[in-house]
């Protein structure tokens, strides 16, 4: 079936075009088109995202990238069998100009079978380590019960998935978002927005041993995180030492912030008989975090297979959004085609 997927919900504005087949058990996707406009430029200045500017610049954009899609695959229009639309969580505002676009096209369409589903934000990332080149024979290639960790700029979630379509969200964090302390503690270091890659790559020529911040949470025995403690004390450690290296306050915080992570995710997996775990999200882009995970599931001798998307599908796009679509139709679970933004996975 084709789907063409639209992702309005923060400063992306993403259309896509996918081809998918195999059902719930062998689910594949053909990408024609995966365009993403990026409004980061436009967001920089304010050091973060402004909901009413998004708008704008989605009402502006979508019709240009559609215009794109329409360009090279010209008899998309008469083929489209489901329109897949981020209806939350994110913006409302944003989110709105994504669901009307979906909504005034669907009466463009001359295929009369052609359906709308509205998909939330979540589940794109969670499903979008099927966009990896390996095709997954989800019944024949033991991945479930896995765990799978969502880490981006409004979220930080842990979820234990018992096959494609059960799982449940165990743990979450209880104050900032991982990606939202890597922008601020970002912002500490008068980096530009976003902060992560910058974090990121000042953090490779620093020394992630040299200060000792706190690893939140750490030892609780819960599977939630926090955040916001950790960039308080970034905080005061560059208010109290003026002559600390920049670059190794950036690796200290990175590896603090991923220490955390990296072991409540394995400890979930240990607990549950993980046979994999899988990152997506913003921050999952980060190669740091991908070598740490691999390394130690090695060290634990553990055989957990790590399943992290390539990195264009952790950052918002809208080829995450046509995956979890197919799935949702085939499990018909509905959504309303109305922006929630606090919509839970
Ligand atoms: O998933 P995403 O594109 O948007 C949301 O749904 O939030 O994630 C954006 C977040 C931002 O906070 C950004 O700083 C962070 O992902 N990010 C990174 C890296 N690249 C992006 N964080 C750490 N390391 C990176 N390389
Ligand atoms: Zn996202």
């Amino acid at each position: 079936m084709k789907i063409l997927a639209i992702e309005t919900s923060c400063d992306e504005t993403a259309i896509a075009l996918l081809e998918a087949s195999g059902g719930l058990r062998n689910p594949k996707f053909k990408i024609f088109k995966n365009l993403v406009a990026s409004q980061i430029k436009i967001h920089r200045p304010f050091g973060g995202v402004v909901p009413n500017l998004a708008k704008r610049e989605h009402l502006k954009n979508l019709p240009i990238l559609f215009k794109k899609i329409l360009n090279s695959k010209s008899y998309i229009l008469n083929s489209i069998d489901l329109i897949a639309v981020t209806v939350g969580p994110g913006l409302e505002p944003a989110l709105w100009t994504g669901i009307n676009f979906a909504k005034n096209l669907k009466f463009q369409i001359s295929n009369l079978r052609s359906k709308i589903i509205g998909v939330s934000h979540l589940e794109g990332h969670l499903y979008s380590f099927l966009l990896n080149s390996k095709s997954y024979i989800l019944n024949s290639k033991q991945i479930f019960p896995a765990i799978a960790l969502i880490v981006s700029g409004g979220h930080t979630i842990l979820i234990k998935m018992d096959s494609l379509v059960k799982y449940k969200k165990i743990g979450e964090t209880r104050d900032d978002a991982i990606g939202e302390a890597f922008d601020k503690v970002a912002r500490l270091l008068s980096l530009p927005y976003p902060g992560g890659p910058e974090i990121e790559k000042l953090a490779k020529r620093g020394n992630p041993g040299a200060i000792n911040f706190p690893r939140p949470m750490l030892n609780q025995k819960n599977y939630d995180f926090s955040f916001s403690g950790l960039k308080t004390a970034v905080l005061y450690c560059l208010r109290d030492n003026k002559n600390l290296k920049k670059e190794n306050v950036a690796a200290s915080f990175q590896q603090a912030a991923f220490d955390v992570l990296i072991s409540k995710t394995l400890r979930a997996a240990k607990e549950f008989n993980a046979k994999s775990i899988m990152i997506s999200g913003g921050v999952a882009v980060n190669k740091t975090l991908r070598k740490e995970f691999k390394l130690k599931i090695e060290n634990f001798k553990l055989k957990i297979d790590f399943l992290a998307p390539p990195k264009n599908f952790c950052a918002d796009n809208a080829a995450m959004i046509a995956v979890a679509g197919y799935i949702n139709h085939l499990r018909k679970k509905k959504r309303r085609l109305t922006a929630n933004g606090n919509l839970n996975i």
